[in-house]
């Protein structure tokens, strides 16, 4: 059973993470796997409330469950089970009968999916295809609201223009966008050149790109085809949310994420979280009055749209290996 666990939580450290910061540990014992935050790996200027973090891990907690299922493992899934330990977000205990605990036929996209932050395609993404995500989000806890009816798509790309503007004025937000994005050789975790865009995109030439502004990279755009401008594409941003803002809420955001993430790759579609608009208490709150039909909290934005023409296949992000986010295990039977 640990190999199984062992080779299951290796594929959950493939997960995406806020600036690629893995802020995550786990304990592997007889008959359970265990997750934890790590808070020494919290970006406490970017992500003042902790909600990308126990985002991120709410999705490493789902591709483990995914991984788990696709070797036919059945496990109980208890979130935060431990009310004098807030770091504790998960144990997963293998159960027979139990069943599985998440969707094993998403498991082959784990490798494939990548953040893409190029200019997409200009080919719509269909109505049903994005119910089909919905109905991933719904499985896992959440909603998904699409945003491109009416004017809710430029009443969110005005919120994302003013939590860039906030975030380029708060203290210490551009050095840890500098130190994530700058790490040194060898390292196994954040952002390489080899995947932050050389131009902005995303939005036409006369608007701000809804995307967050990295340093620039080495990552070439696609050229646009006849009649459209380099940066503008067809990619849907629809809206992350839950019924409530609590820690499992977001951990369950996370989990939806994950799942929209895998099926959206699995149907052929480029992905790019979003979640500087979460980030400021201000402009969250404006997307939650201004954009959601329901009384939702808004955790996460995805950007979804076909690859562009001829795109290249990413460069695979790191991840740091198992050895550095096992925690030492606390044997239970003799
Ligand atoms: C909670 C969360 C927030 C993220 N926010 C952003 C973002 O605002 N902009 C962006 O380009 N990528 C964002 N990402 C994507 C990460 O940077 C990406 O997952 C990480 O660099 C690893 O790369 P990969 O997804 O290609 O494996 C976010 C991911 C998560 C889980």
């Amino acid at each position: 059973m640990e190999r199984m666990a062992l080779a299951a939580v290796e594929q959950a450290l493939r997960a995406p993470s806020v600036h690629n910061t893995q802020p995550w540990r786990w304990r592997i014992d007889d008959d359970r796997v265990e997750l934890f935050a790590d808070p020494d790996r919290h970006l406490v200027a970017t992500d003042p409330g902790a909600r990308d973090l126990v985002l991120s891990c709410g999705a490493a907690l789902h591709h483990l469950l995914v991984a788990l299922a696709a070797q036919g493992v059945d496990a109980q899934v208890d979130r935060l089970p431990d009310p004098d330990d807030v770091t504790h977000l998960a144990t997963v205990t293998f159960r027979s009968g139990a069943g599985p605990a998440a969707d094993a036929t998403l498991a082959p996209q784990i490798p494939l999916r990548r953040t893409d932050r190029r200019r997409m395609s200009h080919r719509p993404v269909p109505a049903d295809l994005l119910q089909e995500l919905a109905e991933h989000a719904r499985g896992a806890g959440a909603v998904l609201f699409p945003t491109h009816r009416g004017d809710l798509r430029a009443r969110l790309a005005a919120a994302l223009a003013d939590a860039a503007r906030q975030q380029q004025e708060a203290p210490g937000y551009i050095t840890e966008l500098t130190v994530w994005t700058h790490r040194y050789a060898g390292a196994r975790d954040g952002i390489a050149p080899g995947n932050l865009a050389a131009s902005s995109v995303g939005a036409p030439l006369d608007a701000p790109s809804p995307l967050r502004a990295f340093p620039q990279g080495r990552l070439a755009q696609p050229g646009p085809p006849l009649g459209h401008g380099l940066a503008d594409d067809a990619a849907e941003l629809v809206v992350v949310a839950t019924p409530a803002d609590d820690v499992l809420d977001r951990l369950r955001a996370g989990e939806a994420t994950s799942a929209v993430l895998l099926a959206a790759t699995r149907a052929g579609l480029s992905t790019t979280p979003l979640s500087q608009g979460m980030e400021v208490d201000a402009t969250r709150e404006a997307i939650r009055l201004d954009i959601l039909p329901m009384a939702e909290s808004p955790q996460l934005i995805l950007r979804l749209g076909w690859p562009a023409t001829g795109a290249p296949t990413l460069p695979t992000t790191p991840r740091r290996p198992l050895s550095a986010v096992l925690l030492p295990a606390m044997r239970r039977h003799p």
